[in-house]
């Protein structure tokens, strides 16, 4: 080991090693605040003015992150934020936690990656450890962070290190969090591995090593990817039981009564989030241009993609047994968000079914008690509370997100007609 790798080694073990978080989403505040807890100071970095204020003065965006352990790191001195990215030079550690979305085409854009990568080069110097976070395709590390590094002539393994960690956070899941879910590291030499494994231990109950950024960089597409391909899967079989008027829900839980060799996925109205409709397609890009077409991960994007149609159709059957039109009927959409007890609507599919709906003439309302406002695209509205009145006034009801605190039971007293994506009415018990 060289000198600065010891003395990064030697500030591990002490907790003087300073971190710089590039990026205070839903991966970075709450790395940053998990590092504060381990012991370390963490510079907080972003491009969002408004986010930086929000964090200095101690508030927080992040639902998982409550604002007074903000408030309470920033009091401490642990933990600061500033959208100064020449204050790079600071920090022993850096990770960056930007976006990694796709473009238009639904190819990667490494643009942000490649915009925090420059920030970093300006200011890098010996000893320093970079930790690339972002979801991305296998090579990213190697191919275009290692040589923009390595042209400010500073070697890697020897003056500065280079390791990707994926991040694996579930924004709204209370028993699996940043410091308890294990956390895979990938290093361009032995040195960066080593070095990264040691500075996020104290923070980060259990580390996986892998070989290389590569490895590291598909266990998480793989990752996302099993999930996309079996959602798909049950999708399908939605569809497939409902023509042949079969109970997709009680097949799948009888299959999943076995005890090995099945695992309980469930259909639902797609998929939504910044990860599973989107990370796949990094792969599925990188892969052609090896000439190699990843089958599975367009067959299983293609399914969840159309599903908001599958259910746009079943409301418009529920409006037909009425003898109406989707045009001039009253549809209300209960639940926007991607997922359950979030409010995040990024991808979520219930914007495609309240688009699909308006395009057919429908007028929209939603009930979301985690949404107050969605503003999205054309989609411009705000969450009803969800009452007897508004029930009985919507044409068709559709549940799109499964959120633990909607009343179920008075949507099932009080709705016309329901579609339900997810499987929560009450059910008369066989
Ligand atoms: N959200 C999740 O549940 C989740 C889970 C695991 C992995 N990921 C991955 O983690 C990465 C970050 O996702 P996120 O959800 O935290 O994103 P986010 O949009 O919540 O946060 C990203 C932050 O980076 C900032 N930023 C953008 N460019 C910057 C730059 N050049 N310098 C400094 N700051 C910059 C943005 O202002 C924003 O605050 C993505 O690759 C994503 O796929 C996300």
């Amino acid at each position: 080991m060289t000198a600065p790798a010891d003395a990064l080694l030697a500030k591990a073990r002490d907790r003087s090693a300073v971190f710089g978080i590039v990026g205070l989403g839903y991966v970075g505040l709450p790395l940053a605040l998990e590092l504060t807890r381990a012991g370390y100071r963490v510079l907080g970095l972003d491009v969002n003015q408004a986010l930086v204020d929000q964090l200095a003065a101690g508030g927080s965006h992040i639902q998982d992150v409550p604002a007074e352990i903000v408030a309470q790191a920033v009091k401490q001195g642990r933990f600061s934020a500033t959208t100064d990215l020449a204050r790079l030079a600071e920090p022993d550690v850096i990770s960056i936690c930007v976006p990694t979305p796709l473009s238009k085409t639904k190819d990667p854009d490494v643009s942000f990656v490649l915009a925090a990568t420059e920030s970093v080069k300006r200011t890098l110097r010996r000893g320093q450890l970079i930790i690339l976070e972002s979801t991305t395709y296998p090579g990213t590390t190697r191919e275009l962070m290692l040589p923009a590094l390595e042209s400010t002539g500073l070697k890697v393994g020897e003056d500065f290190f280079l390791a990707f960690s994926p991040e694996r956070v579930d924004p709204g899941n209370h028993k699996w969090n940043t410091r308890n879910t294990p956390k895979i590291v990938g290093g361009i030499t032995e040195t960066c591995r080593r070095l990264a494994v040691a500075l996020y231990q104290p923070a980060i109950e259990t580390l996986v090593p892998v070989s290389s950024p590569e490895a590291a960089e598909l266990v998480k597409i793989l990752e996302n990817t099993f999930r996309s391909v079996n959602i798909g899967l049950v999708n399908e079989m939605a569809i497939v039981c409902d023509k042949l008027g079969v109970d997709v829900w009680e097949v799948i839980d009888a299959a999943a009564t076995k005890p090995f060799g099945f695992m309980k996925f469930t259909p639902g109205p797609g998929v939504g989030g910044h990860c599973i409709p989107l990370d796949p397609h990094y792969l599925a890009w990188k892969m052609r241009t090896l000439n190699y077409r990843t089958r599975f991960i367009e067959l299983a994007g293609e399914i969840n993609a159309e599903m908001p149609e599958y259910w746009v159709a079943q409301v418009v059957d529920r409006l037909n047994e009425q003898g109406k039109a989707a045009r001039g009927s009253t549809v209300l959409v209960v639940g926007v968000a991607y997922k359950k007890d979030i409010e995040d609507i990024r991808e979520s599919p219930a914007i495609d079914i309240i688009q699909l709906l308006q395009q057919r003439g429908a007028t929209i309302v939603y009930h979301d008690p985690f949404v107050s406002h969605l503003e999205e695209d054309s989609v411009d509205l705000r969450s009803v509370p969800l009452t007897h009145a508004q029930l009985a006034a919507a044409d068709c009801v559709i549940i799109v997100t499964d959120h633990s605190t909607v009343d179920y039971a008075l949507v099932a007293r009080h709705a016309r007609r329901v579609v339900d994506t997810r499987h929560v009415l009450p059910r008369p018990s066989t």
